[in-house]
């Protein structure tokens, strides 16, 4: 902030992703895949709140708050510290109290810990007056902490190449509908479904060559023609997730028995993105499924929408308070020099 107010709480909107196209290559030496994806920014949002606080600590409500860590290894934790810690030299910042509210399915394949680590890198860099830091070393800093980070940032839609984490914009107008299905209890870990999806291709004989992104992909969006983007959606861990959990092929069909235009595993999994026409149509077949298909909850969703954006900032009109330097420790230990 310029205004010479100094933020006292900063709110931060961010969305979940789905992968419209995941083509994955082969492993690297530093147990990355080498990535070409396409992706697509949902308004399944989490919310995320910062304020300075006398220790560093997190706190998660909201449907899904019960599944995530509220510790040391909470990934928005652990960005706010790294953050912190890259600017202790050039200017003094508070501990946070983080609070998040999680509406985006946990350990589901749409990055929603990585969008809580991208909402509160932008709300501490608000809260702390990091103005000079430009978004693209914000993206720079989310990539060192997760692939899915600098996509978050960025939102809309993209591509990703590299592991996931270098991201350039793709030209989509207009909106697509979705609805998006989280079977109960499941959840799947990103690493398994690489590992998984690496061992089929072994037992298949398969070596996969360089990661390709999709032309067909790339002219449907451009068109934002929904049928034309239905018939180039493509995943290549869905064969792996499914292999995991069975249950989604029983949801992917479930949903194009309702009258989907197409069905996707969303990245790693286990949540399961259908595209449809209109609102409407998401109307219906989020009742059909409620009725018919596999146990899970089910949200209706439009794309592509912003990254993470500042929703609300309350600001105290008072120069900030000189601190102490000493006690910089809490509960979670000292994290700053
Ligand atoms: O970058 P992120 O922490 O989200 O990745 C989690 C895990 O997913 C990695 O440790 C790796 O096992 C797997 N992964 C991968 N190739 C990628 C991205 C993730 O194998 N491009």
């Amino acid at each position: 902030m310029t205004t010479g107010t100094q933020a006292q709480t900063v709110t931060v909107r961010v969305p979940g992703k789905i992968n419209l196209g995941l083509s994955v290559g082969p492993l690297r030496d530093d147990g990355y895949h080498e990535l070409s994806t396409v992706y697509h920014a949902v308004s399944l949002y989490d919310t995320v709140t910062v304020q300075p606080a006398d220790s560093w600590s997190v706190h998660v409500t909201g449907p899904w708050g019960e599944h995530v860590p509220a510790d040391d290894s909470n990934l928005a934790l652990v960005a706010a510290r790294t953050l912190a810690k890259r600017r202790a030299r050039k200017a003094k910042v508070d501990p946070v109290r983080i609070d998040i509210d999680k509406h985006i399915p946990v350990a589901g394949g749409m990055a929603g810990g990585s969008a809580d680590a991208a909402a509160t890198l932008v709300g501490c860099r608000e809260l702390w007056g990091l103005d000079h830091l430009e978004n693209d070393l914000l993206e720079l800093m989310g990539a060192s902490l997760g692939s899915d980070i600098p996509f978050l940032l960025h939102g809309g839609t993209a591509m990703g190449s590299g592991r996931g984490e270098q991201v350039t914009s793709v030209l989509a107008r207009g909106e697509l509908h979705w609805v998006l299905w989280a079977g109960e209890g499941l959840s799947l870990s990103t690493p398994q479904v690489y590992a998984e999806c690496d061992r089929l291709r072994e037992e298949a004989g398969v070596t996969p060559g360089p990661p390709e992104p999709s032309g067909e992909l790339m002219t449907a969006l451009r068109r934002m023609d929904t049928d034309e983007v239905a018939a180039a959606l493509h995943n290549d861990l869905q064969e792996a997730a499914i292999s995991l959990e069975p249950v989604l092929a029983e949801a992917l069909s479930a949903g194009l028995d309702l009258g989907a235009r197409a069905g996707i595993v969303s990245g790693s999994g286990p949540t399961v993105a259908f595209l449809v026409g209109s609102q409407t149509e998401a109307i219906d077949l989020s009742v059909g499924l409620a009725a018919n298909g596999p146990t899970g909850d089910i949200e209706r969703a439009v794309g592509p929408v912003p990254g993470a954006q500042i929703i609300h900032q309350r600001s105290s009109p008072e120069p900030p308070r000189a601190r102490p330097d000493t006690d910089r420790s809490g509960p979670l230990g000292p994290v700053i020099g």
